[in-house]
């Protein structure tokens, strides 16, 4: 049932304004996040979509309205009446069998809603403007072009160390160790730092089942808060070196971690724990979604030939092709607000503290927006896919992501032209209802490798911290 005033949304007299609240498990007739749902959730978002605009579920959080039309998770992105801040839900969980009492529960969890809750994902205006403005500056797009050949080698590299002519998983070699390589470049994490980058993979695995989880077990929010310190540690390491150095008179480091400093100095970020706060919400945002990108985009190619001989044909649709995966099948599945201000839409009375899912993955397939939403079309003239979000708080690391799925999906198309999926596995989802990825994506080539095979440069130590399986290395 609704947060707040529920009992005169769901009370209200014949005749009233207010309409009684659709409610998903009636809609559905199921419970929404089966494991139908997690395997494939469009059919599920069209069923909603078409029953109405906002639909009540109690899966999510305890409760919560979800929206589902373009329009609507636009606005819900847009409107400042929707607040960014909302973890402090986290801690308000209900009591659980193996937490019994709420409020130990809840103490348990402060650490970790401290630390995130000053992300900047999760401020609003004025603090966001003012973080954001920091990041912005600290990620410049000439670091971006700097870094393009470094990440066109460091995937060069992981190709070349793949045998496709054996069954290989593409998740293990190289999508789930690529993203944390490349967000540790650009953000300027030393060689000597980049060991702890396999850490980062697995704390950012604990994140994300804790954070994707719309009704998280108190278990998974502590092994959360557990990964999110170690990542705070690491960081705080890393940092009280970099201000040593800078106090024994070294010059300032020209790199992501080197301005977010800079800007600390400023006044412009606030402190130590709000500076950490952004390094590890960067690190885990920038691992956490290219990793699916670059494993369901894959997947999705090869199961779309027509589309894959395409691509091949025109590697001018290549920038076309990514932002299609993204709409077609998005790795960020959706994101909450809360109501800041009683408010009225689509007939309905949202109070203050309301939460609002607004679910991308089901706007991206909102046949009011997209001709033939169901189908996968490179060539089709992008209107800009909702998987980066909207408003203020649109990702900040699109750009990045597009050049490094570019960069990948290309080097594949030019080693292994005919690539397909191990026809005898079926794709097992990660289950999670927020980041929507494979745990892995076995693949080989239908004939033999290509002739020439990728050459191996010589990397620096950064780029060969997390080398893919020894099994899949050519014997
Ligand atoms: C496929 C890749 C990616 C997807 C689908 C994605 C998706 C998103 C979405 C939907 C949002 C908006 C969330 C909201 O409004 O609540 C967002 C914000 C954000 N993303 Fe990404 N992202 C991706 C890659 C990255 C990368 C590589 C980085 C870092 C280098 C990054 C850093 C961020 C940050 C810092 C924000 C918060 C921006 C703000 O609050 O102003 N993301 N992303």
């Amino acid at each position: 049932m609704p947060h707040g005033r529920r009992a005169s949304a769901f009370d209200a007299p014949p005749g009233a304004l207010i309409s009684r609240p659709l409610d998903a498990r009636v809609v559905l007739g199921r419970s929404l996040l089966d494991d139908a749902f997690l395997r494939d959730p469009y059919p599920t978002y069209r069923a909603l979509r078409e029953a109405g605009p906002l639909v009540w579920s109690d899966e999510f959080f305890g409760g919560a309205w979800l929206v589902t039309r373009h329009a609507d998770v636009e606005l819900v992105l847009r409107d400042a009446r929707f607040s960014a801040q909302r973890t402090g839900g986290w801690l308000m969980r209900p009591a659980d069998a193996e937490h019994p009492d709420r409020r130990a529960g809840r103490n348990a969890l402060k650490g970790f809603q401290r630390l995130f809750s000053r992300a900047m994902i999760f401020l609003d205006a004025p603090d966001h403007a003012r973080v954001r403005q920091a990041m912005s500056a600290a990620f410049r797009p000439a670091d971006l072009q700097r870094l393009m050949p470094r990440i066109e080698q460091a995937v060069a590299e992981r190709l070349a160390a793949i045998d496709a002519r054996a069954p290989f998983d593409f998740v293990r070699a190289l999508a789930r160790p690529l993203p944390a390589q490349v967000i540790g470049l650009l953000m300027g994490l030393d060689d000597d730092e980049s060991d702890s980058q396999a850490d980062v993979v697995a704390w950012s695995d604990e994140l994300a089942d804790f954070i994707g989880a719309p009704a998280p077990s108190h278990v998974q929010a502590l092994r959360a808060q557990t990964a999110l310190l170690a990542m705070a540690r690491y960081f705080d390491g890393l940092l009280a070196r970099r201000r040593a150095a800078l106090a024994d008179g070294a010059e300032p480091r020209d790199d992501v971690i080197g301005r977010l400093l800079q800007a600390e100095r400023d006044g412009q970020i606030r402190g130590s724990a709000e500076l950490l706060a952004q390094c590890v919400m960067l690190l885990f945002a920038g691992h956490e979604t290219t990793r699916h990108l670059l494993a369901n985009g894959l997947r999705t190619l090869l199961t779309h030939p027509e589309q894959w001989r395409l691509l091949q044909r025109d590697r001018a649709l290549l920038p076309g092709a990514v932002r299609e995966l993204l709409r077609f099948d998005s790795p960020v599945q959706y994101t909450g607000r809360r109501v800041a201000t009683d408010l009225e839409l689509h007939g309905q009375t949202l109070h203050r503290g309301d939460l609002v899912v607004a679910l991308i993955g089901a706007a991206n397939r909102d046949p009011a927006r997209h001709e033939r939403p169901d189908e996968l079309d490179i060539t089709r003239r992008p209107a800009p896919p909702l998987a980066f979000g909207q408003g203020p708080h649109v990702c900040i690391g699109a750009a990045l992501t597009l050049m490094e799925a570019q960069t990948v999906f290309g080097q594949v198309l030019d080693h292994w032209p005919d690539l397909l999926p191990s026809p005898t596995t079926e794709p097992r989802w990660i289950g999670n209802a927020l980041y929507r990825g494979l745990h892995e994506l076995p693949l080989q080539c239908s004939g033999l490798p290509a002739s020439t095979p990728i050459s191996a440069p010589t990397l620096p130590p950064s780029l060969t911290a997390l080398t893919p399986d020894p099994a899949c290395k050519l014997s």
